[in-house]
């Protein structure tokens, strides 16, 4: 008998506790504004955004047409009929149209972050591009120009195309690129470039955009031989003045560049375009 009072017991309670759980679920549904169906869930959610549900993810699938948004949202992104303004996250100049929005975002407009949203080097759209755009102590720095044909607005042709990557035009009347400068889209490197070495006596490298070894840089790639011992043997060029013709320091005719001990002194006029 006791035990047939403690099952009801048990039985009872349970009723109970499904009871006010249903009652408090219902209780714990948030109102669902109809309104809110235009865009899926997520589409705002910045604390979110590599979802394929935020709206940058939509962006990229219609090709960065933001012309699409600028019919509900008002060719200022101001909200227009919706009263949704977008200028009010993306509060930079020109709002959404900002260079920083799609790619880059640190120092400038260039990767990191690429299009995809990629940070490391090793990725194709990030690359080198910081190596050569930020101030360095041996090298000067590079302008996007050099490189690229640089919008001034987002429409403007050529910016936004049909293909998968950005595009590559060497300057053919800079020095830099003067000759036989070639870009490889397929292997993502560049060969023949001045900077690197393609000049009498230098070593005319190809250069791989996303690699990662960092060897670039070591006195001996662009011009001499990085085999060399010291850092004067490593730099002689091969050609013209080389090591076995000249024994004076490099300071001593290079002086605006390198001390004696080898030191650049003066990045921005070390593979500036012209001999200091
Ligand atoms: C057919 C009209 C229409 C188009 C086209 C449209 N939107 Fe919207 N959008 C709305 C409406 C209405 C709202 C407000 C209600 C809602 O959130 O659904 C809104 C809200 C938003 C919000 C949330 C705003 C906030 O402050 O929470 C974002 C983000 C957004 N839209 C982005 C976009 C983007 C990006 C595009 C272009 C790819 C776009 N919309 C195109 C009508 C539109
Ligand atoms: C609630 C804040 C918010 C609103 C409102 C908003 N955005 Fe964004 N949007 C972001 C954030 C955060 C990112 C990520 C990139 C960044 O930080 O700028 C982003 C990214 C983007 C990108 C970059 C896509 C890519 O692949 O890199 C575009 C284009 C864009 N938004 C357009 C719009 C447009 C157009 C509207 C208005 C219709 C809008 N956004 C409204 C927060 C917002
Ligand atoms: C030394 C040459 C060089 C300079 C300078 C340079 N870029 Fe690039 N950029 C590249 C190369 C190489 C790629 C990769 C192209 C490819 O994928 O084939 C690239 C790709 C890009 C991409 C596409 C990224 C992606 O996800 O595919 C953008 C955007 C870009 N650059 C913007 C800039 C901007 C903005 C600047 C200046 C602030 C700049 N670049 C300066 C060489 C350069
Ligand atoms: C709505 C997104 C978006 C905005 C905003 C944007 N870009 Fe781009 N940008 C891209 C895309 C996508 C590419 C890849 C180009 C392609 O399709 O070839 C690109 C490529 C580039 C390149 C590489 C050269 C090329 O055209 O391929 C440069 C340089 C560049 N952008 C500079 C800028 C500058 C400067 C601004 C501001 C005026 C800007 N971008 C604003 C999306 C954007
Ligand atoms: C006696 C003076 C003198 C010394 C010492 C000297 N250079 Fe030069 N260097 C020149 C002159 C002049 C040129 C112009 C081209 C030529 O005549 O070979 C030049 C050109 C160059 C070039 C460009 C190659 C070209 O022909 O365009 C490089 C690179 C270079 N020097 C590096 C060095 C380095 C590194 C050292 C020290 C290890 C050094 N030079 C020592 C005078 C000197
Ligand atoms: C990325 C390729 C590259 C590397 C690495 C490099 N150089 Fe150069 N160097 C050049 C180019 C290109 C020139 C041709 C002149 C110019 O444009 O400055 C040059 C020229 C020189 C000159 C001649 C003076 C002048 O006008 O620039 C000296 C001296 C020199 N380099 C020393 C060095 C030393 C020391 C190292 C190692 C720290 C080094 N280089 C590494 C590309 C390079």
């Amino acid at each position: 008998m006791k035990n047939t009072i403690a099952l009801f017991f048990v039985i009872g309670s349970l009723i109970l506790l499904s009871f006010t759980g249903c009652s408090e679920l219902k209780n714990d549904k948030t109102p669902v504004e109809p309104s809110l169906s235009v865009h899926g869930i997520g589409f705002a959610d910045t604390t979110n955004q590599l979802s394929a549900n935020f709206h940058a993810a939509y962006v990229r699938t219609k090709k960065y047409d933001l012309l699409l948004c600028q019919s509900c949202h008002g060719v200022d992104y101001a909200g227009g009929k919706t009263g949704q303004s977008c200028n009010s996250c993306h509060n930079k100049a020109n709002g959404p149209e900002n260079c920083l929005t799609c790619h880059g975002g640190g120092a400038n407009a260039a990767p990191p972050k690429d299009l995809s949203w990629n940070m490391n080097i090793a990725s194709r759209g990030v690359g080198a591009h910081q190596k050569h755009l930020l101030a360095d102590t041996l090298f000067a720095k590079v302008a996007c120009a050099e490189c690229h044909n640089v919008p001034k607005n987002v429409k403007d042709a050529g910016h936004i195309d049909a293909t998968d990557h950005a595009e590559i035009r060497f300057d053919s009347t800079s020095i830099f690129f003067k000759s036989n400068a070639a870009y490889n889209a397929g292997d993502v490197s560049c060969a023949n470039t001045y900077c690197h070495g393609n000049f009498p006596g230098g070593n005319a490298v190809t250069m791989v955009w996303n690699d990662v070894t960092g060897s670039a840089a070591q006195c001996g790639t662009c011009h001499g031989d990085v085999n060399k011992l010291t850092v004067k043997e490593k730099a002689f060029p091969k050609t013209g003045h080389t090591y076995a013709a000249v024994t004076a320091d490099c300071s001593t005719c290079h002086g605006a560049v390198v001390k004696a001990d080898m030191t650049i002194i003066d990045a921005n006029r070390h593979v500036n375009g012209k001999l200091n």
